[in-house]
């Protein structure tokens, strides 16, 4: 065994040998003879929590990524005593600290080791600023592969790479470029086919080391505060994930119409300009449900302002596009113009809202309107103010989400492109720098304009949007990947980081569709909206000072494939929605990565651009030009291609045709997936009948559809209609089992079941143990088969 002095890096520190352990219910307190103490929390049997202090004491306990309302308890704690360490185990895990030296160790109940210390914690005192620079190693297996961490721009399974988290305006940023505006310090790793994960929750600046520096050490560090991490068990990635996404939180549902396609430019002004290209939308067909009013909307950049010459009237421009469909989403960033004549600006000062420098004066720095001062949203009373502000825009004027950006926070013409580091935050009553506050002040201005939005839109629900975050924000908004390029490569990093932030309990996010800077070429943004559908949040973005960006910028083929992909989206909102909601009822991450799908098949370990979509549809974006096809990973199993039915049995690579108008998307066999017809913005139509395409398996498989009144609240009250199908092949005979919950009568009252892949032709149907009569033609051009709602067992044999 190695030892630390061995090891010991010059000006390190480490815990010397454990003179004292003492328990407290579901934590067990170790005492080094150096003052560092190790506090062992059990929060779940497959969770337990990590906190050091190096003090002899532990400072106030505060987080604002914990969900307050997560799951704790656990079934089985025994702390016990051998000659060189102490042993912690609970009904999945076994921890052994190891007395000399305080290392940890952790194995599963076979005593297979899951996660190791290598130097374990160890620290560097910090003279400049105080406090410590806070530093865990952990040894790490060949085959080792790592995921996770929110929005980096590299191949999702980040072995090999170094990556940092500090919030930052990263225009135009390229691959592999660090840092980018969202910090999520949670990793999976993946071994010996065994998932856990690491939540390391530390607000300052942080790294993390995936066998990059040392082959086979992972480490991570903060530049202060406290070594404070939870150790998550699978063995399954979704046992990970999910108890994650719990830990953090979930958000509640978002209003159908948010699952729409969005329209936004930097800017759409005057109001014309913004009718001309809602109506456009309309006179082409092409599905949308929200246009976005940026910067130029406002006087002078100042935030809660309208411009009256562009919009003279906009209480009558947004029910104008209301009746249209179109819901009005407004930016509002943090910067609040220094003008003594503007009323934000004038409340903000007379009650000392805004953040100060350490000797005093007020942050002051550059942003869109020019010199500005920054309300501190890490003080509640601020939040509260600001969460006020939104009154006149969503009670009054009838907007119905809000945009949150440049929350870094960013400031122009300044080296660090944000704060300097000595400003002073509230942190909600635990006073600090910037070097603490600055990766949770975009989280906490999205937390305030939440509260606000979600007040006055009441009783319909809020919708907001925010770039930059902290893990944790997805109890408050969806994001976007920020400032991309339109590139071919900006495409494969959108695939990418939407996976990631799925897996980083942050899934209603998407990409600037087509790329914010520079012009996308007609191909390039026709295969981008071909992925953007598939995103948990699907907006076409840009920055406006190329050429546009809406899809009649581009040739007659371009706006046909986005009207059909747009088109498909809009079918595929029942399916959308009820991936919506498994991620916010048991935290199932919208989009699959292959490696979460199936963790088991090492193929899937370095795979990068398939990924499941919701439970059941496999989607492999075209990422380069003119092409024919693409070579992909079809995950284990059996699925059915989309545009031609054909069967294909997984756990191979293949090469899959495509036209342009058609990227490589499967479905599970035995899959059933619901349809709405296409509507122009949701709630368009009214329908008699849920469209349900029914893929044939031999053997079982299931499926639900979650809905409800897709807006409001009244889902919360048990007024959601739960449909739970169980499709079963055996020989000649098809069954499809249905069971309902909930006490929401869904409008329609019929299944148009659409049976695809059925083995052998049709002789009879029996529902619910009846045989019905039915036109056997319908089985020779269609297959549809239309039915009442109500029933609990279809039958369909075969001769
Ligand atoms: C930032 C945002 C971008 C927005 C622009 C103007 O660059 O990331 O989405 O359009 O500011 O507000």
């Amino acid at each position: 065994m190695i030892t630390n002095t061995e090891l010991e890096f010059k000006g390190d520190l480490y815990p010397s040998k454990i003179v004292l352990m003492e328990q407290d219910v579901d934590s067990v307190f170790f005492h080094a003879d150096n003052s560092v103490i190790l506090k062992l929390t059990v929060l779940r049997d497959s969770m337990i929590r990590f906190r050091y202090t190096v003090k002899g004491y532990f400072s106030n306990d505060f987080s604002y990524a914990i969900d307050k309302s997560h799951s704790h308890g656990y079934n089985f704690l025994e702390v016990t005593e051998e000659n060189d360490y102490y042993q912690v185990k609970t009904s999945k895990v076994k921890c052994r600290i190891q007395k000399i030296d305080m290392r940890v160790s952790i194995f599963d109940l076979n005593d297979k080791v899951i996660l190791e210390d290598e130097l374990g914690f160890h620290w560097e005192e910090c003279y400049e600023h105080g406090g410590n620079i806070v530093k865990m190693s952990k040894t790490s297996k060949d085959g080792e592969c790592f995921y996770g961490l929110g929005d980096k721009a590299t191949q999702l399974n980040l072995k090999g790479k170094r990556v940092e988290n500090f919030a930052t305006d990263q225009y135009a940023f390229s691959k592999d470029q660090e840092p980018l505006y969202k910090v999520v310090p949670f990793y999976i790793g993946l071994q010996k086919k065994q998932s856990y994960g690491i939540f390391f929750d530390n607000t300052f600046r942080t790294y993390f080391d995936f066998c990059q520096e040392r082959r086979n050490v992972t480490s991570f560090w903060a530049e202060g505060g406290e070594m404070n991490y939870y150790f998550i068990y699978g063995p399954q990635m979704q046992d990970v994930v999910t108890t994650y996404t719990d830990l953090t939180g979930k958000p509640e549902l978002p209003p159908l119409w948010a699952l729409g396609y969005h329209q936004c430019k930097w800017s759409y002004f005057p109001e014309s300009n913004v009718k001309e290209i809602t109506a456009k939308f309309r006179d082409l067909k092409i599905p949308c449900d929200a246009i976005y009013l940026d910067i130029d909307y406002m006087e002078g950049f100042r935030c809660f302002t309208w411009n009256k010459e562009y919009f003279p009237d906009p209480k009558r421009m947004v029910a104008e596009l209301a009746a249209d469909g179109f819901k009005t989403i407004v930016i509002i960033d943090p910067g609040i113009k220094i003008d003594k004549e503007y009323s934000v600006y004038k409340e903000a000062l007379e009650k000392d809202y805004f953040c100060k420098r350490a000797d005093g004066p007020y942050m002051k720095g550059k942003v869109w309107p020019g010199e500005c001062n920054f309300p501190d949203y890490t003080n509640p009373e601020v939040r509260e103010w600001w969460a006020g502000l939104f009154k006149e825009l969503v009670s009054e004027i009838g907007v119905k989400g809000v945009w949150n950006d440049m929350n870094e926070p960013a400031v122009m013409e300044v080296p660090n492109k944000t704060f300097p580091m000595d400003v002073r935050h509230d942190y909600d009553g635990n006073p600090c720098s910037h070097r603490k506050a600055h990766n949770i002040y975009g989280m906490q201005m999205a937390r305030a304009t939440y509260h606000g939005v979600k007040r006055f839109a009441y009783p319909k629900r809020p919708f907001v949007i925010t770039r930059s975050a902290y893990a944790g924000a997805q109890r408050y908004t969806s994001s976007w990947t920020g400032d991309n390029v339109a590139s071919w490569e900006h495409l494969w990093i959108a695939n990418i980081q939407v996976q990631r932030m799925c897996i980083s309990g942050m899934g209603f996010t998407g990409s600037d569709i087509g790329g914010f800077a520079e012009q996308p070429s007609g191909e390039l943004y026709a295969r981008w909206i071909q992925l953007g559908v598939f995103h948990p949040f699907c907006r076409t973005h840009s920055s406006g000072d190329h050429g546009n960006q809406e899809p009649w910028a581009f040739d007659e083929e371009v706006i046909d494939i986005t009207r059909k992909f747009v088109n498909l989206r809009y079918q595929l909102l029942p399916y959308l929605y009820t991936m919506f909601w498994q991620y916010i009822e048991e935290g199932i991450p919208m989009l699959k990565p292959l490696v979460y799908f199936d963790q088991e098949d090492i193929q899937t370990h370095y795979r990068n651009d398939e990924f499941i979509f919701g439970n059941q549809i496999l989607v492999c974006p075209i990422l380069e030009p003119n092409s024919l096809g693409r070579r992909m990973y079809m995950p284990r199993g059996q699925w059915y291609n989309y545009w031609t039915s054909e069967l294909i049995t997984g756990g191979k690579e293949l090469w899959v045709d495509t036209k342009f108008d058609q990227i490589p998307m499967f479905i599970k066999a035995g899959a059933i997936i619901p349809k709405y017809p296409v509507q122009q913005y949701v709630g368009e139509l009214e329908f008699d009948e849920l469209e349900l395409d029914v893929y044939y398996k031999e053997s079982k498989e299931k499926s639900v559809v979650y809905e409800d009144a897709q807006d409001g609240y009244d889902y919360k009250k048990g007024r959601f209609s739960l449909l739970s199908f169980t499709t079963i092949g055996k020989g000649n005979e098809f069954y499809i089992q249905l069971y309902k919950e909930g006490k929401y009568d869904t409008n329609y009252t019929k299944f148009k079941i659409n049976l695809i892949g059925l083995p052998f032709k049709v002789k009879e149907i029996r529902i619910d143990n009846e045989k019905i009569t039915y036109d056997k033609r319908i089985f020779d051009s269609k297959n549809y088969l239309i039915i009442d709602k109500e029933f609990t067992e279809l039958n369909i044999v075969g001769i």
